[in-house]
């Protein structure tokens, strides 16, 4: 390992010269925003890509896009997940482009609104459902519902776990014990008062807290899409389930992420049905947009909890949710882009990638592995798919990993930052997969032989 980061470092120093020299223009761009933008750019983390200067898009159509400098990328990243059904669906973009003429947003439905409901309903089998207008709120929200209708505070996550800047899950867990999360900024609230996080894959450490009688709601994905990827063992989601039927907690799965698992998601594909669930990113075909969907037996809990509040604000809910476009958006995206055939298509093609990334580890002998969740994929550097994230953790290298991402970068292949994560579209064809091995192996090459 000590060899290959020596390598890796070597590699990263010519890989940013490289970089510098194809892109003047998105080295130019990055000194004109940098006058204006904080950090050089709308949001901060977006300098953190490990680029020497941000790639600037002209413009991005199905499984690949353009940068200022002319060069024409194939994207396994898909703005890590908003633009999973491709860059601009065809149906998404005539949706709004009808709707653009008609109204944005007026604090009142659209008459869309019944048929964006009933695709909603019929894509994930979940009867009722509310809009917001990203995940980090959807999240937030269904924690306050979660909270009002059992009448208990505490919320139990997993080590490892990000359901956006949710302060709620914003745990991590050094030598055993939950502190809130270091990097965060302006946080001035104890979270350990309220949250606490046990590790993934452990039904006993979630029985041990649960069994406190003290959780309004278990907020997961159903699996670990942000520390690497944690693939949940076989019947730990199912006994999560009956754990949080047992203890009265609300079982929240955010399947933001795992939406990559099938048409409706994890739960819907493995026949759990959680209290409520959460998606968001690509559900607008990219446009922000996220909704929470729940039972009718917990939509009459949550009316019960609200009509007993006294009147005034319900700290959900904002402005802008549930606007006109965005219904125009998520009916066009779940009844004609994100279909049966689309992901038919997307999951025999990360099949295909699965397989073919598996014969290049074993031909470089690299004590590495690929987990797949559907459409997604994730690179590892350690032998097995981790267990949790405290093993997700020991396997990342941050010098090997920016070493990989930049060769790739610099030859027209980008993956997801801040970890190795490929997802497949509707529109990657076999000749992107194709070139993403091609200059994998090259890449592998070169870090092995520098
Ligand atoms: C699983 C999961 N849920 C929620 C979110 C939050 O999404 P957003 O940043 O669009 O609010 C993320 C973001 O990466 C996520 O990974």
């Amino acid at each position: 390992m000590k060899k290959l980061i020596k390598q890796a470092t070597q590699m990263l120093a010519a890989e940013r010269e490289r970089y510098s020299a194809l892109h003047p223009t998105s080295n130019l761009l990055a000194k004109q925003a940098a006058q204006h933008f904080l950090y050089g750019v709308p949001m901060h983390w977006m300098n953190d890509w490990g680029t020497p200067t941000p790639l600037f898009i002209a413009d991005a159509s199905g499984a690949h896009f353009t940068c200022a400098d002319g060069i024409d990328y194939k994207d396994f990243c898909l703005g890590d997940t908003g633009a999973m059904f491709g860059h601009s669906p065809p149906a998404v973009a005539r949706a709004i482009a009808a709707q653009a003429h008609k109204g944005f947003t007026a604090m009142l439905p659209s008459t869309l609104a019944p048929n964006a409901g009933a695709a909603l309903s019929e894509f994930f089998n979940m009867e009722c459902w509310q809009l917001a207008t990203t995940a980090t709120d959807a999240n937030r929200f269904v924690l306050r519902w979660a909270r009002a209708v059992t009448n208990r505070k505490k919320v139990l996550v997993f080590d490892g776990c990000f359901h956006g800047t949710v302060d709620d899950s914003m745990l991590d867990t050094v030598d055993g014990k939950n502190i809130n999360r270091q990097s965060l900024l302006g946080q001035v609230q104890d979270l350990t008062l309220h949250s606490q996080a046990v590790p993934f894959n452990d039904l006993a450490a979630v029985e041990n807290a649960l069994k406190t009688n003290q959780f309004a709601a278990l907020l997961t994905e159903p699996a670990l899409t942000n520390c690497g990827m944690v693939l949940p063992a076989d019947g730990f989601i199912q006994g999560l389930r009956a754990l949080c039927t047992k203890y009265k907690t609300l079982l929240i799965l955010d399947e933001t992420h795992t939406i990559s698992t099938a048409r409706g998601g994890w739960a819907k594909a493995n026949h759990v049905r959680p209290d409520f669930m959460v998606i968001g990113k690509p559900i607008a075909g990219g446009l922000p947009a996220a909704a929470y969907g729940f039972s009718y037996d917990l939509a009459k809990r949550m009316e019960a909890a609200k009509d007993a509040a006294p009147p005034g604000h319900s700290g959900i809910g904002t402005t802008l949710s549930g606007n006109m476009m965005t219904l125009a958006a998520i009916h066009a995206t779940l009844t004609e882009t994100a279909t049966e055939a689309a992901y038919t298509h997307m999951l025999a093609l990360a099949g295909h990638l699965e397989h073919q990334l598996n014969d290049l580890i074993s031909t470089h002998q690299l004590p590495w592995n690929i987990s797949r969740m559907g459409a997604r994929l994730e690179l590892q550097f350690c032998e097995k798919s981790p267990s949790n994230a405290a093993e997700a953790r020991a396997a990342q290298n941050d010098t090997i990993e920016s070493a990989i991402h930049l060769y790739l970068l610099n030859r027209g292949v980008l993956l997801t930052p801040f970890h190795n994560m490929m997802l497949v579209c509707p529109t990657t064809h076999e000749a992107d997969i194709h070139k993403l091995v091609r200059v994998f192996n090259e890449c592998l090459g070169a870090l092995i032989s520098t």
